[in-house]
C-alpha cells in the first residue's frame, strides 16, 4: 500500500490560520513552557516521527536553554528528515540529532534515553488503537524520571483523547495539560509520576496506517 505524501502534509503549515499551524503553536508554546520551568542543567528530548522538527525547532532557535539540550528527532522520510537536520544546523543546536528511521521501532531510540521530554505530535492519528496503547505503555522505557510528554490526537469523532488519557494515566503518568475540546486539535502533556521502565531493544510499537 503507497503510504501518504507526507511533504504534502507539510504544506498546511505555511497558511499560519490553519488547523495544523494553531496545534503547531500549541505545542511549542508547552515547550516553552516546559524549558523555561526546567531547573538548570542538561535536558534530554526526543520526537517521534519529527516531520521537520518545526515544534522543538521553531522553539530552540531562540530559547535560552538552547544549549543545554540534546537529544533525537526520529523521521522516517528522507526529505523531511533532510529538511529537520538542515534546520538544526541553521540554528547551530549541536547536542540535536536527526535520525531518519522507523519510530515505531524501539531500536530507533537506543543511546538516545533516557529522556526528559518526547514529543509524540502526530503519531496517534496514524496509528492502531492497539498501537496507540502499546506506544503509550512503552513510553516509560524511553522516560527520564519525572519525564514529560506532549501528544497530539485529532478530536475528529470518534474523539480518542479521553481514552489516551486513561492509558497514559494507566502507565503511571499524570496529566498536566489538555487542550479545550473546542480546539481543531487535541494536545495532551503528561508527566511520568511512577518510575521509569528500562530500555528494550527490538519492540514494535507502532505501525503507520495512513
Ligand atoms: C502527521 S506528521 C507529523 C510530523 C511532525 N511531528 C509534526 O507534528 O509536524 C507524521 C510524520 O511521521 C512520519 N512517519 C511516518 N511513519 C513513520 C515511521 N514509521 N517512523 C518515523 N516517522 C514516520 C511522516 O513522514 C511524517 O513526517
Amino acid at each position: 500500500m503507497r503510504g501518504r505524501d507526507w511533504v504534502q502534509w507539510h504544506e498546511d503549515y505555511a497558511d499560519p490560520s490553519s488547523a495544523l499551524s494553531q496545534r503547531l503553536a500549541a505545542v511549542q508554546r508547552q515547550i516553552r513552557a516546559y524549558l523555561d520551568e526546567r531547573p538548570p542543567g542538561p535536558v534530554r528530548l526526543l520526537s517521534m516521527c519529527a516531520g521537520q522538527g518545526r515544534d522543538l525547532l521553531g522553539v530552540l532557535t531562540d530559547h535560552p536553554r538552547r544549549h543545554d539540550v540534546s537529544g533525537r528527532l526520529v523521521e522516517l522520510d528522507p526529505r523531511l528528515a533532510a529538511d529537520a537536520r538542515a534546520s538544526v544546523v541553521a540554528a547551530g543546536l549541536t547536542g540535536l540529532e536527526v535520525r531518519e528511521a522507523d519510530a515505531g521501532e524501539s531500536d530507533s531510540y537506543a543511546g538516545a534515553t533516557p529522556a526528559d521530554l518526547v514529543l509524540a505530535c502526530g503519531v496517534f492519528g496514524n496509528i492502531t488503537d492497539l498501537d496507540i496503547r502499546q506506544t503509550i505503555d512503552f513510553l516509560p522505557r524511553l522516560c527520564a524520571p519525572g519525564a514529560t510528554v506532549i501528544w497530539t490526537r485529532t478530536r475528529e469523532a470518534p474523539d480518542l483523547v479521553p481514552t489516551v488519557c486513561d492509558w497514559f494515566a494507566a502507565s503511571g503518568f499524570a496529566l498536566r495539560f489538555l487542550s479545550d475540546p473546542s480546539e481543531p486539535y487535541g494536545m495532551g502533556v503528561h508527566t511520568l509520576i511512577d518510575p521509569p521502565n528500562p530500555f528494550a531493544s527490538r519492540k514494535r510499537l507502532f505501525t503507520f496506517v495512513r
